[in-house]
Protein backbone atom coordinates (compact mmCIF):
# COMPACT_ATOMS: atom_id res chain seq x y z
CA UNK A 1 0.00 0.00 0.00
CA UNK A 2 0.98 3.71 -0.97
CA UNK A 3 0.56 6.38 2.48
CA UNK A 4 -2.71 7.52 0.88
CA UNK A 5 -4.09 4.05 1.16
CA UNK A 6 -3.73 3.62 -2.70
CA UNK A 7 -2.92 0.04 -3.21
CA UNK A 8 1.44 0.62 -5.14
CA UNK A 9 0.11 -0.87 -8.40
CA UNK A 10 -2.92 1.58 -9.10
CA UNK A 11 0.73 3.93 -9.08
CA UNK A 12 2.57 1.64 -11.39
CA UNK A 13 -0.39 1.49 -13.60
CA UNK A 14 -0.26 5.64 -14.14
CA UNK A 15 3.45 5.26 -14.45
CA UNK A 16 3.45 2.50 -16.77
CA UNK A 17 0.83 4.38 -18.86
CA UNK A 18 1.77 7.70 -19.13
CA UNK A 19 5.39 8.23 -18.61
CA UNK A 20 7.42 9.47 -21.54
CA UNK A 21 4.11 10.94 -23.01
CA UNK A 22 3.62 14.42 -23.91
CA UNK A 23 0.37 16.56 -23.24
CA UNK A 24 -0.50 18.92 -25.90
CA UNK A 25 -4.64 18.37 -26.21
CA UNK A 26 -6.81 17.41 -23.25
CA UNK A 27 -7.77 14.15 -25.19
CA UNK A 28 -4.37 13.06 -24.94
CA UNK A 29 -5.20 11.47 -21.69
CA UNK A 30 -7.91 8.67 -21.14
CA UNK A 31 -10.83 9.35 -18.60
CA UNK A 32 -9.21 6.83 -16.49
CA UNK A 33 -5.68 8.37 -16.71
CA UNK A 34 -7.10 11.75 -15.76
CA UNK A 35 -8.87 9.84 -12.85
CA UNK A 36 -5.87 8.48 -11.94
CA UNK A 37 -4.32 12.00 -11.99
CA UNK A 38 -6.54 13.56 -9.53
CA UNK A 39 -6.14 10.47 -7.38
CA UNK A 40 -2.52 11.02 -7.17
CA UNK A 41 -2.94 15.14 -6.66
CA UNK A 42 -5.59 14.06 -3.84
CA UNK A 43 -2.93 12.49 -1.94
CA UNK A 44 -0.08 15.23 -2.70
CA UNK A 45 -2.94 17.67 -1.43
CA UNK A 46 -3.30 15.30 2.03
CA UNK A 47 0.35 15.00 2.37
CA UNK A 48 2.70 17.50 0.35
CA UNK A 49 5.96 16.77 2.56
CA UNK A 50 5.70 13.12 1.48
CA UNK A 51 6.76 14.35 -2.14
CA UNK A 52 9.71 16.93 -1.48
CA UNK A 53 11.97 14.86 -2.59
CA UNK A 54 10.43 12.37 -5.40
CA UNK A 55 12.06 14.40 -8.42
CA UNK A 56 15.30 14.79 -7.04
CA UNK A 57 17.80 14.96 -9.66
CA UNK A 58 15.79 15.72 -12.65
CA UNK A 59 15.00 19.18 -15.00
CA UNK A 60 12.12 20.88 -15.72
CA UNK A 61 12.26 23.53 -18.60
CA UNK A 62 9.74 26.14 -18.56
CA UNK A 63 9.72 27.62 -22.47
CA UNK A 64 7.32 30.67 -22.41
CA UNK A 65 7.15 32.80 -25.42
CA UNK A 66 3.92 34.06 -24.47
CA UNK A 67 3.58 36.00 -21.08
CA UNK A 68 2.03 34.02 -18.05
CA UNK A 69 1.90 34.32 -14.07
CA UNK A 70 0.11 31.15 -12.84
CA UNK A 71 0.79 28.88 -15.19
CA UNK A 72 4.68 29.27 -15.44
CA UNK A 73 4.98 29.84 -11.42
CA UNK A 74 2.93 26.34 -10.77
CA UNK A 75 4.94 24.54 -13.04
CA UNK A 76 8.02 25.91 -11.45
CA UNK A 77 6.44 25.59 -7.67
CA UNK A 78 5.15 22.26 -8.68
CA UNK A 79 8.38 20.92 -9.74
CA UNK A 80 10.63 22.45 -6.76
CA UNK A 81 7.91 21.45 -4.28
CA UNK A 82 8.81 17.51 -5.66
CA UNK A 83 12.81 18.10 -5.12
CA UNK A 84 13.52 18.76 -8.32
CA UNK A 85 14.70 21.57 -10.47
CA UNK A 86 13.71 24.50 -13.35
CA UNK A 87 15.69 26.53 -15.50
CA UNK A 88 13.70 28.44 -18.59
CA UNK A 89 12.83 31.46 -20.04
CA UNK A 90 9.24 33.87 -19.85
CA UNK A 91 10.94 36.52 -22.46
CA UNK A 92 11.96 34.76 -25.66
CA UNK A 93 13.50 38.20 -26.52
CA UNK A 94 15.97 36.53 -23.96
CA UNK A 95 16.68 33.21 -25.44
CA UNK A 96 18.44 32.54 -28.86
CA UNK A 97 14.51 32.41 -30.46
CA UNK A 98 15.25 35.98 -30.90
CA UNK A 99 18.31 34.96 -33.27
CA UNK A 100 15.54 33.04 -35.05
CA UNK A 101 16.05 29.85 -33.71
CA UNK A 102 13.40 27.10 -35.00
CA UNK A 103 11.55 25.71 -32.49
CA UNK A 104 12.34 22.35 -33.23
CA UNK A 105 16.42 23.37 -33.11
CA UNK A 106 15.26 25.14 -29.63
CA UNK A 107 13.64 21.50 -28.20
CA UNK A 108 16.11 19.52 -29.47
CA UNK A 109 18.66 21.87 -27.27
CA UNK A 110 16.59 22.07 -24.07
CA UNK A 111 16.50 18.01 -24.22
CA UNK A 112 20.08 17.99 -23.87
CA UNK A 113 19.35 19.53 -20.13
CA UNK A 114 15.87 18.86 -18.87
CA UNK A 115 14.14 15.67 -18.87
CA UNK A 116 10.75 17.69 -18.98
CA UNK A 117 9.56 20.87 -20.42
CA UNK A 118 6.74 22.87 -20.07
CA UNK A 119 5.76 25.22 -23.10
CA UNK A 120 3.67 27.82 -24.07
CA UNK A 121 3.39 29.52 -27.41
CA UNK A 122 1.41 32.47 -29.55
CA UNK A 123 0.85 30.09 -32.21
CA UNK A 124 -1.56 27.38 -32.73
CA UNK A 125 -0.14 23.98 -33.38
CA UNK A 126 3.80 25.24 -32.01
CA UNK A 127 3.70 22.72 -28.80
CA UNK A 128 3.10 19.78 -31.16
CA UNK A 129 5.72 20.62 -33.42
CA UNK A 130 8.12 20.67 -30.30
CA UNK A 131 6.48 17.55 -28.98
CA UNK A 132 7.23 15.50 -31.96
CA UNK A 133 10.73 17.09 -32.25
CA UNK A 134 11.69 15.93 -28.84
CA UNK A 135 12.62 13.07 -27.08
CA UNK A 136 11.53 14.22 -23.36
CA UNK A 137 8.02 14.84 -22.59
CA UNK A 138 6.53 18.09 -23.64
CA UNK A 139 3.60 19.86 -21.91
CA UNK A 140 1.18 22.44 -23.68
CA UNK A 141 0.66 25.42 -21.09
CA UNK A 142 -1.20 27.16 -23.80
CA UNK A 143 -0.58 27.11 -27.34
CA UNK A 144 -2.77 30.47 -28.97
CA UNK A 145 -6.41 30.63 -29.00
CA UNK A 146 -6.43 26.55 -29.47
CA UNK A 147 -5.95 24.60 -26.46
CA UNK A 148 -4.68 24.82 -22.38
CA UNK A 149 -4.60 20.89 -21.45
CA UNK A 150 -2.95 21.97 -18.00
CA UNK A 151 -5.92 24.51 -17.45
CA UNK A 152 -8.63 22.37 -17.83
CA UNK A 153 -7.09 19.34 -15.57
CA UNK A 154 -6.72 22.01 -13.14
CA UNK A 155 -10.99 22.80 -13.44
CA UNK A 156 -11.72 19.17 -13.50
CA UNK A 157 -9.26 18.91 -10.07
CA UNK A 158 -11.06 21.78 -8.56
CA UNK A 159 -14.96 20.53 -9.78
CA UNK A 160 -14.50 17.07 -8.30
CA UNK A 161 -13.13 17.99 -5.01
CA UNK A 162 -15.95 20.20 -4.33
CA UNK A 163 -18.97 18.46 -6.53
CA UNK A 164 -17.41 14.90 -5.51
CA UNK A 165 -17.69 14.11 -9.23
CA UNK A 166 -17.61 15.38 -12.28
CA UNK A 167 -20.93 14.27 -13.85
CA UNK A 168 -24.24 15.67 -13.85
CA UNK A 169 -23.31 19.60 -13.69
CA UNK A 170 -24.99 22.35 -15.98
CA UNK A 171 -21.95 24.69 -16.93
CA UNK A 172 -22.42 28.01 -17.83
CA UNK A 173 -18.89 29.44 -19.51
CA UNK A 174 -19.25 33.43 -19.66
CA UNK A 175 -17.31 35.58 -21.73
CA UNK A 176 -14.88 34.86 -24.79
CA UNK A 177 -15.43 31.36 -25.80
CA UNK A 178 -14.16 32.67 -29.38
CA UNK A 179 -9.92 32.96 -28.13
CA UNK A 180 -10.63 31.34 -24.58
CA UNK A 181 -8.26 28.35 -24.84
CA UNK A 182 -9.25 27.01 -21.41
CA UNK A 183 -12.92 27.39 -22.57
CA UNK A 184 -11.99 25.31 -25.40
CA UNK A 185 -10.27 22.91 -23.61
CA UNK A 186 -12.76 22.26 -20.71
CA UNK A 187 -15.01 21.90 -23.12
CA UNK A 188 -13.29 19.04 -25.16
CA UNK A 189 -12.52 17.25 -21.89
CA UNK A 190 -15.83 17.72 -19.97
CA UNK A 191 -17.99 16.14 -23.51
CA UNK A 192 -16.52 12.84 -21.76
CA UNK A 193 -18.31 13.08 -18.83
CA UNK A 194 -22.28 12.25 -18.34
CA UNK A 195 -24.85 14.50 -18.16
CA UNK A 196 -23.20 17.67 -18.44
CA UNK A 197 -25.09 20.85 -19.92
CA UNK A 198 -23.29 23.22 -21.51
CA UNK A 199 -24.84 26.77 -21.23
CA UNK A 200 -22.63 29.51 -23.42
CA UNK A 201 -22.49 33.10 -23.29
CA UNK A 202 -21.23 35.44 -24.79
CA UNK A 203 -21.17 38.21 -27.40
CA UNK A 204 -21.93 37.34 -30.96
CA UNK A 205 -18.82 38.12 -31.97
CA UNK A 206 -17.13 35.73 -28.90
CA UNK A 207 -19.33 32.54 -29.53
CA UNK A 208 -17.37 29.46 -29.94
CA UNK A 209 -14.87 28.51 -32.45
CA UNK A 210 -15.65 26.00 -35.35
CA UNK A 211 -13.51 23.41 -34.15
CA UNK A 212 -15.21 23.14 -30.93
CA UNK A 213 -18.58 24.12 -32.13
CA UNK A 214 -17.81 20.83 -34.07
CA UNK A 215 -17.22 19.06 -31.06
CA UNK A 216 -20.33 19.64 -29.33
CA UNK A 217 -22.07 18.61 -32.77
CA UNK A 218 -20.79 15.29 -32.98
CA UNK A 219 -21.33 14.74 -29.39
CA UNK A 220 -24.90 15.58 -29.55
CA UNK A 221 -24.24 17.71 -26.42
CA UNK A 222 -26.71 19.27 -24.40
CA UNK A 223 -25.77 23.10 -24.84
CA UNK A 224 -27.45 26.41 -25.56
CA UNK A 225 -26.23 29.67 -26.48
CA UNK A 226 -27.39 32.94 -24.82
CA UNK A 227 -25.79 36.07 -24.57
CA UNK A 228 -27.67 36.87 -21.31
CA UNK A 229 -25.79 35.85 -17.68
CA UNK A 230 -28.48 37.08 -15.90
CA UNK A 231 -31.18 34.87 -17.22
CA UNK A 232 -29.33 31.65 -17.25
CA UNK A 233 -27.80 32.53 -13.60
CA UNK A 234 -30.43 30.50 -11.76
CA UNK A 235 -29.48 27.01 -13.32
CA UNK A 236 -26.28 26.81 -13.06
CA UNK A 237 -24.04 24.61 -10.95
CA UNK A 238 -20.93 25.79 -12.15
CA UNK A 239 -20.11 29.49 -13.54
CA UNK A 240 -16.89 29.65 -15.36
CA UNK A 241 -15.80 33.30 -16.18
CA UNK A 242 -13.47 34.47 -18.22
CA UNK A 243 -11.21 37.07 -20.03
CA UNK A 244 -11.41 38.72 -23.44
CA UNK A 245 -8.41 38.03 -24.96
CA UNK A 246 -6.86 41.45 -25.59
CA UNK A 247 -3.81 39.80 -27.39
CA UNK A 248 -5.64 38.01 -29.69
CA UNK A 249 -7.57 41.08 -31.24
CA UNK A 250 -6.54 42.67 -34.43
CA UNK A 251 -7.79 46.01 -33.24
CA UNK A 252 -7.86 47.63 -29.79
CA UNK A 253 -11.55 49.51 -30.55
CA UNK A 254 -13.18 45.68 -31.45
CA UNK A 255 -11.81 44.83 -28.00
CA UNK A 256 -13.16 47.81 -25.97
CA UNK A 257 -16.47 47.81 -27.08
CA UNK A 258 -16.32 43.91 -25.73
CA UNK A 259 -14.13 43.73 -22.62
CA UNK A 260 -16.75 45.12 -20.13
CA UNK A 261 -19.97 42.76 -21.55
CA UNK A 262 -19.92 40.86 -18.65
CA UNK A 263 -19.24 42.25 -14.63
CA UNK A 264 -19.84 39.62 -11.97
CA UNK A 265 -21.10 41.33 -9.10
CA UNK A 266 -22.86 40.74 -5.73
CA UNK A 267 -26.57 41.69 -7.59
CA UNK A 268 -26.21 39.48 -10.38
CA UNK A 269 -25.67 36.47 -8.00
CA UNK A 270 -28.78 36.78 -6.37
CA UNK A 271 -30.49 34.24 -7.93
CA UNK A 272 -27.56 32.17 -8.17
CA UNK A 273 -27.64 28.51 -6.24
CA UNK A 274 -26.05 28.34 -2.89
CA UNK A 275 -23.66 26.16 -3.74
CA UNK A 276 -22.79 27.89 -7.26
CA UNK A 277 -18.90 27.31 -8.34
CA UNK A 278 -17.55 30.53 -9.76
CA UNK A 279 -14.80 29.66 -11.45
CA UNK A 280 -12.10 31.30 -13.56
CA UNK A 281 -8.11 30.66 -15.07
CA UNK A 282 -7.21 34.10 -13.91
CA UNK A 283 -5.74 36.35 -14.52
CA UNK A 284 -9.18 38.47 -14.46
CA UNK A 285 -9.77 41.53 -15.64
CA UNK A 286 -12.92 43.46 -15.03
CA UNK A 287 -14.97 40.92 -15.55
CA UNK A 288 -15.53 39.65 -11.61
CA UNK A 289 -15.85 42.80 -9.43
CA UNK A 290 -13.79 41.97 -5.96
CA UNK A 291 -16.33 42.30 -3.95
CA UNK A 292 -17.38 39.09 -5.25
CA UNK A 293 -13.68 37.33 -3.76
CA UNK A 294 -15.18 37.43 -0.12
CA UNK A 295 -18.46 35.11 -1.66
CA UNK A 296 -17.97 31.35 -0.32
CA UNK A 297 -18.70 30.29 -3.88
CA UNK A 298 -15.47 32.29 -5.06
CA UNK A 299 -13.36 29.52 -6.23
CA UNK A 300 -11.09 30.96 -8.34
CA UNK A 301 -8.14 31.46 -5.83
CA UNK A 302 -7.97 27.70 -4.12
CA UNK A 303 -8.57 26.85 -7.78
CA UNK A 304 -5.36 28.44 -8.72
CA UNK A 305 -3.71 26.12 -5.75
CA UNK A 306 -4.89 22.96 -7.15
CA UNK A 307 -3.52 24.05 -10.73
CA UNK A 308 -0.02 23.17 -8.57
CA UNK A 309 -0.91 19.81 -7.17
CA UNK A 310 -2.31 18.33 -10.77
CA UNK A 311 0.81 19.85 -12.22
CA UNK A 312 3.32 17.91 -9.76
CA UNK A 313 1.14 14.75 -10.42
CA UNK A 314 1.31 15.13 -14.06
CA UNK A 315 5.06 15.69 -13.98
CA UNK A 316 5.65 12.47 -11.81
CA UNK A 317 3.24 10.64 -14.09
CA UNK A 318 5.03 11.89 -17.08
CA UNK A 319 8.95 11.18 -15.34
CA UNK A 320 7.55 8.08 -14.12
CA UNK A 321 8.39 8.47 -10.75
CA UNK A 322 6.36 7.72 -7.77
CA UNK A 323 6.94 8.12 -3.76
C1 LIG B 1 -5.35 31.63 -19.10
C2 LIG B 1 -4.54 31.49 -20.38
O1 LIG B 1 -3.34 31.79 -20.39
O2 LIG B 1 -5.14 31.04 -21.35
N1 LIG B 1 -4.57 31.87 -17.98
C3 LIG B 1 -4.00 30.82 -17.31
O3 LIG B 1 -3.24 30.06 -17.84
N2 LIG B 1 -4.40 30.62 -16.06
C4 LIG B 1 -6.49 32.55 -19.22
C5 LIG B 1 -6.24 33.96 -19.65
O4 LIG B 1 -5.11 34.38 -19.89
O5 LIG B 1 -7.22 34.70 -19.73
Amino acid sequence: MVGDGRPSWAIRRIELSLKGKSLIEPLNFTVAEMDELFQVAEGIIAAPREYIEVCKGYLLATLFYEPSTRTRFSFEAAMLRLGGQVIGFSEPGSSSVSKGESIADTIRTIECYADIAAMRHPKEGAVTVAANSASIPVINAGDGGHHHPTQTLTDLLTIKLKKGSINNITIGLCGDLKFGRTVHSLITALLRYQGIRFVLISPEELRLPGFVREELKSKAADSIETQNLTEVMPNLDILYMTRVQKERFFNEEDYVKLKDRYILDGAKLATAKPDLMIMHPLPRDNEISVEVDRDPRAMYFPQAKNGMYIRMALIMALLGVSK
